[in-house]
C-alpha cells in the first residue's frame, strides 16, 4: 500500500447518517475488530470495551433510546426550568457523561458551524424545532444501522482511557471502509446508559463515552454532506530566548 492509498482511505471515511438495512456479514465484523486491535494503547493496558448489537437486540436498544430520547426533549431545548424539575419526573439523561453541557467559547462556533452546514444541506431551518428533533431522533436509531456499537472506558485511567478509545475507534472505522462498510460516532447515545445496561453486563468501572453505526450507507442525501476538515493546528513555537507571551 503507497501513502496514497492511505490518503484515500483516510479521506473517503466519512460520518454516514443513513444506512441500508443489509447485515454487515460475521466474517467482516470480526476483522475489523481484528484490525481495531493494532492501535496503540497507555502502557498497553487497552483500558476500554466494546459493545456491539445487531439483529433483535438493536432494535431493543433503537426503541429504549427513542423513548429516552423523548422523555428528555426539554433538556434538550435547554428550556428553562427544567433542571430543576426534570429529575423530579425521572426522565434525566443518566449517562456517565453529560453530553449536551456549553462548548468552551473558543470551540463553539465550530460546532454551530458544522450544525449549520448540516441543516442547512438538508433543508432544515435551525429554527425548526420539530424537523431538527425529527433529525436528532435517527441518531437514536443509529440511522437505522444493521451494527450500534458502545464504547466504554476505564474510569480508573482518564484521559488516558478516553484517548486510547478513540485510537482504537479510527482504526476500526478506516478498517470498516477498508471493507466497504460505513460508519458514524454518535455521541448522543452516551447521553444515557438504562437502555445499554438493559442488553449488556458492563463492568462495574466502566463508563460509556459513546456509541456508533456500522453499516452500509444508503444513498439518501444525508451521505452526500461532507463536514469541514480544518487544518490541524500546530502551536506556536517559542522563539528562543523569549520570554513567554503576556497572558500566555
Ligand atoms: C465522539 C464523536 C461523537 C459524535 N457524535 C455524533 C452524533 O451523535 N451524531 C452525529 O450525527 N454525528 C456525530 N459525530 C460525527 C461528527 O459530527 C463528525 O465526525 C464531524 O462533523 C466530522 O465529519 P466526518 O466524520 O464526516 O469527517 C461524532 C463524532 C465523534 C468523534
Amino acid at each position: 500500500m503507497g501513502p496514497e492509498d492511505f490518503s484515500q482511505l483516510a479521506a473517503s471515511r466519512y460520518s454516514a447518517r443513513d444506512f441500508l438495512p443489509d447485515p454487515v456479514p460475521q466474517e467482516v465484523l470480526e476483522a475489523v475488530l481484528e484490525d481495531a486491535r493494532q492501535a496503540p494503547s497507555w502502557s498497553n493496558t487497552r483500558p476500554f470495551m466494546l459493545a456491539l448489537a445487531t439483529g433483535e437486540r438493536a432494535d431493543r436498544l433503537r426503541a429504549s433510546y427513542l423513548r429516552a430520547f423523548d422523555k428528555t426533549l426539554d433538556v434538550q431545548h435547554k428550556e428553562r426550568g427544567t433542571t430543576a424539575r426534570i429529575p423530579l419526573t425521572g426522565a434525566a439523561p443518566d449517562g456517565d457523561y453529560k453530553i449536551w453541557k456549553a462548548y468552551p467559547s473558543d470551540l463553539r462556533p465550530h460546532s454551530i458551524a458544522v450544525a449549520k452546514a448540516l441543516y442547512g444541506h438538508l433543508g432544515i431551518d435551525r429554527r425548526d424545532r420539530q424537523a431538527r428533533d425529527a433529525h436528532n431522533r435517527r441518531n437514536c436509531e443509529a440511522f437505522g444501522a444493521p451494527v450500534i456499537g458502545f464504547v466504554l472506558i476505564h474510569s480508573g485511567l482518564m484521559p488516558f482511557a478516553a484517548l486510547d478509545a478513540g485510537l482504537m475507534l479510527q482504526t476500526l472505522f478506516l478498517s470498516a471502509k477498508a471493507h466497504g462498510v460505513d460508519s458514524c460516532p454518535i455521541g448522543i447515545l452516551a447521553g444515557w446508559r438504562a437502555p445499554l445496561d438493559a442488553e449488556f453486563d458492563v463492568p462495574r468501572d466502566y463508563r460509556l463515552v459513546t456509541g456508533f453505526a456500522l453499516g452500509y450507507a444508503s444513498n439518501a442525501p444525508v451521505n452526500e454532506f461532507r463536514a469541514e476538515r480544518r487544518p490541524l493546528r500546530l502551536v506556536a513555537p517559542r522563539e528562543e530566548g523569549c520570554p513567554p507571551a503576556a497572558g500566555a
